[in-house]
């Protein structure tokens, strides 16, 4: 007879045997019966182990502590009790391993996240993490629905490159130099040529600048993977280790960068709305009493689109004193854009038309001269949520602006290709899927919806 998962048993019908596996959450009883709660990872509930006391040996059942795994077989019955529709009446029970109560850290019910993020390796084992961890897969498989049911090709970047896509400077360098005793040109500088790469290579902020080769030849692309950026951002907000969907699309102006983008996100809520009612249900119960109310108004409301210049406007004659001055030119903090998102349009918001400076070298370029065709995917208790932009396409304007901001063209050559053959207008985005995940499970702090977070000073585990 094979196991059943917890899932499944409970829409099974009573009256038939069954076998259960599990970790043990809780142990209740008197003399004459014990209730162990079972869980197993497929859903947030637990199934119900009933156990007469007089079938099994006294050492067996002292021996099922919280956390502590094992096999039930036995009847499939009706339950007694409110809570469940059906309970296993135990005929065997089998104890894979023993936890120790004196050193199980997850005993009692209700510990702060900062004590659970010390116990990374364990937390998944709560309630909690166990929906958040469910809900990430469930979008991270949605996502890649969303792309194939369009006809989007799902394309691999390079992890490690020698390019720095977002000309910000924020990299982990990758190297097999001895660093305490680097080779070094005869001027005093490391020799890289010795490097294993022959050259200086970084663990990537993006996969954009590949992702355009892709889009560029196979029309629409997408990119889902890990980033990094070394930027030491102490925030709830902030991952050093972050993955990112990042969707280029040839022949797509902004707007239709923004439809797709409305389009990508409403999507991804309403499939958590479908696909993760009890998990979703959960968490507002024990976190936030208006997730959910807050996921159903994203998917029908419009977002509101303007331009950085009406943002700055707006926030200027607002009278609120921010941590952080706005003036035009100003690249906004997450008060800022929070502040237009849950006090002024009380929905999401697309900003675009940014100043050229505070964005990247590859945005596309408006008359004026001053903004790039750049746009923002602000949300409530977010912030920014997707970053993206119509791309330059003119071979002549990339590269004065690369010359005006002293970047190294000779490491770009390649990316100027796509512009020197058979350039065609082309846009794309990038969503920070932790970010994604904060807004979707309601979570506070990004290291809590992703397994192992990696932040400054933390790699632990
Ligand atoms: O705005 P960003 O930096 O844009 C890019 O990297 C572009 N290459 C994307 C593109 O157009 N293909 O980052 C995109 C998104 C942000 O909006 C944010 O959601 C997320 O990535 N993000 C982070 N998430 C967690 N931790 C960090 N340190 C993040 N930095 C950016
Ligand atoms: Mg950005």
């Amino acid at each position: 007879m094979k196991r059943m998962k917890v899932s499944q048993l409970l829409v099974e019908t009573p009256g038939q045997e069954v076998i259960a596996k599990g970790w043990v959450r809780t142990k209740r009883g008197n003399k004459n019966v014990n209730f162990i709660a079972l869980n197993d990872g497929s859903t947030i509930k637990n199934i119900q182990v009933v156990c007469e006391t007089a079938r099994f040996e006294e050492e067996l059942l002292k021996q099922i502590t919280t956390g502590s795994s094992l096999c039930v077989r036995g009847e499939l019955v009706a339950s007694q009790g409110s809570g469940q529709a059906v309970e296993i009446q135990a005929r065997e029970i089998q104890i894979y391993g023993t936890a120790d109560p004196e050193a199980y850290p997850l005993q009692k019910k209700g510990h702060s996240m900062e004590f659970l993020r010390e116990i990374a390796h364990l937390r998944p084992r709560t309630n909690t993490f166990g929906a958040v961890l469910r809900i990430r897969h469930a979008m991270a498989f949605a996502i890649h629905k969303f792309f194939n049911d369009k006809g989007f090709v799902y394309i691999h970047t390079p992890l490690i490159t020698a390019s720095d896509a977002e000309g910000a400077g924020a990299m982990f360098q990758v190297t097999t130099l001895d660093v305490a005793n680097p080779p070094r040109n005869e001027d005093g500088s490391i020799n890289y040529t010795e490097d294993f790469f022959g050259k200086h290579t970084s663990l990537t902020v993006s996969g954009q600048l590949e992702g355009e080769m892709g889009a560029t030849a196979l029309g629409e692309i997408y990119t889902f993977g890990p980033t990094f950026r070394a930027e030491n951002s102490n925030t709830p907000r902030h991952l050093a280790e972050f993955w990112m969907i990042e969707p280029e699309m040839a022949f797509y102006e902004i707007e239709d960068n923004m439809d797709l983008a409305e389009e990508f996100i409403k999507y991804l809520v309403q499939y958590a709305l479908d696909h993760c009612m009890d998990d979703l249900q959960f968490l507002n119960d024990m976190f936030d009493k208006e997730l959910i109310e807050r996921l159903r108004s994203v998917t029908s409301t419009d977002f509101v689109r303007l331009t950085y210049t009406e943002g700055v406007d707006i926030l200027m004659k607002s009278g609120v004193k921010f941590e952080y001055p706005v003036f035009w030119g100003a690249d906004l903090q997450s008060e800022h854009e929070r502040y237009l998102v849950e006090k002024h349009f009380g929905k999401p918001v697309i900003l675009t038309d940014y100043p050229k400076d505070i964005k990247a070298f590859y945005m596309k370029q408006n008359e004026d001269g001053k903004t790039v065709r750049g746009m923002d995917v602000l949300f409530p208790k977010i912030g920014e949520i997707i970053g993206g932009s119509q791309r330059e396409e003119s071979l002549e304007k990339l590269q004065n602006r690369i010359q005006e901001l002293q970047m190294d063209t000779r490491g770009l050559e390649w990316y100027l290709d796509s512009r020197r053959f058979g350039t065609v207008p082309h846009s794309g985005f990038g969503l920070g899927f932790e970010r994604l995940l904060l807004f979707v499970t309601g979570m506070a702090n990004i290291r809590d919806v992703i397994p192992f977070p990696r932040t400054p000073k933390n790699a632990e585990f």
